[in-house]
């Protein structure tokens, strides 16, 4: 018999429901090239499920998506919807519980994709932003005193622990070694301020680079990071980093690599389930027009193959995105790639069959 993988679908918001459509053309069309089956799951946590029953992600549905081998994520965040409730209560609640620890951004500039820097192209444009997904500011420790009087206290908390930074630092050097291009690590932080944190950051950086005399360890500070991401992003392989700062270089980095239509990421748990998904926001505005980019979402299928060790289903997946955006799409933005959702859709997955 056929191997299925067991994969859970949450579409979501806004236009997540769009381009998960067209991602699971895709891998449908893969896995058929390729002998396996893909055993889908619908989810429909998000706004609409919320605004019906105050219910953002139950713990029963947690526990049950602890027995599938993937998760599959449109978009969370809804306009009728206070900010904080449903990225909390959903999509960072997922991270925590499946503890989801890493989180994967490639930035990879694919031949014919626009970049807003000037002389620079595929070949500069080419690293992964290793982003540590379940501790630093996201933790939602502290708190408030004397909350609405003009005397208040606002505390946000940036929680780093030994155990936390050291695997991630850990899979960044693994994945250096692995991707076998510059073998560079560098670690992106603020040593210079946050001296207690990022102090920890720099010491587990330092010992864990031992361990790896083939990988080049190197540093750089997160505001120098935008620079250099901008001004020599030749320089970076792999990027390892703290929640917030690879929550806001990784949005620079979809700027360079063409934009959020392209930007796909992996919320990786090496030893559990992970959960795979397009970066960019539910686009409300784009929302139900059958204009949105839904390569993003299919390069985080691809992601997705590659995790469950179908690489070569994955790179059918890749080559099929990488023709479509240098032969096709007129652009990668929204309502201006010249074909509509479903036509990028239908034209990868034909790719993906085929080539
Ligand atoms: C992302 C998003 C999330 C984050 C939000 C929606 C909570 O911006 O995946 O980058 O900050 O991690
Ligand atoms: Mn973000």
């Amino acid at each position: 018999m056929a191997k299925a993988y067991k994969i859970a679908v949450i579409p979501g918001d806004g236009t997540g429901p769009e381009v998960i459509g067209e991602a699971v053309k895709v891998l449908r069309a893969v896995a058929a090239r390729n002998g396996f089956n893909l055993d889908l799951h619908n989810y429909d946590f998000g706004g609409e499920r919320w605004k019906r029953t105050g219910e953002t992600l139950p713990d029963s549905a947690v526990e049950e998506l602890r027995g599938y081998d993937a998760i599959l994520l449109g978009a969370i965040g809804h306009p009728d919807v206070a900010p904080g409730i449903l990225e909390k209560g959903i999509l960072l609640k997922l991270r925590f519980e499946l503890d989801q620890y890493i989180n994967l951004r490639p930035v990879k500039l694919y031949p014919g994709a626009y970049t807003p820097i000037k002389d620079k192209g595929p070949e500069e444009i080419d690293f992964v932003v290793v982003r540590e997904n379940t501790e630093g500011l996201y933790c939602g420790a502290g708190g408030f005193l004397r909350k609405g009087t003009p005397d208040e206290v606002a505390v946000q908390e940036m929680i780093a622990t030994r155990k936390g930074v050291e695997r991630c630092v850990r899979y960044a050097f693994e994945y250096a070694r692995k991707r076998n291009k510059e073998k560079i690590v560098t670690m992106v932080g603020k040593t210079n301020v946050l001296t207690y944190a990022q102090d920890l950051w720099w010491r587990c950086f330092q010992e864990v680079a031992k361990e790896y005399p083939d990988i080049k360890p190197d540093y750089a500070h997160v505001d120098a990071t935008c620079m250099w991401m901008v001004k020599n992003p030749e320089w970076f392989d792999v990027l390892v980093t703290d929640n917030m700062f690879g929550d806001i270089i990784t949005d620079l980095g979809a700027m360079i690599q063409g934009g959020m239509g392209i930007a796909a990421g992996g919320n990786i748990n090496p030893e559990g389930v992970s959960m795979f998904e397009p970066i960019g926001g539910s686009a409300p505005k784009y929302t139900g027009k059958n204009v949105i980019n839904p390569l993003a979402a299919i390069c985080a299928g691809g992601m997705m193959l590659e995790t469950l060790g179908e690489e070569k289903a994955a790179r059918q997946l890749e080559n099929a995105v990488i023709k479509a955006v240098s032969e096709k799409l007129k652009s990668l933005a929204a309502g201006k790639m010249g074909y509509s959702t479903t036509e990028v859709g239908d034209m990868v997955a034909e790719f993906a069959a085929t080539m």
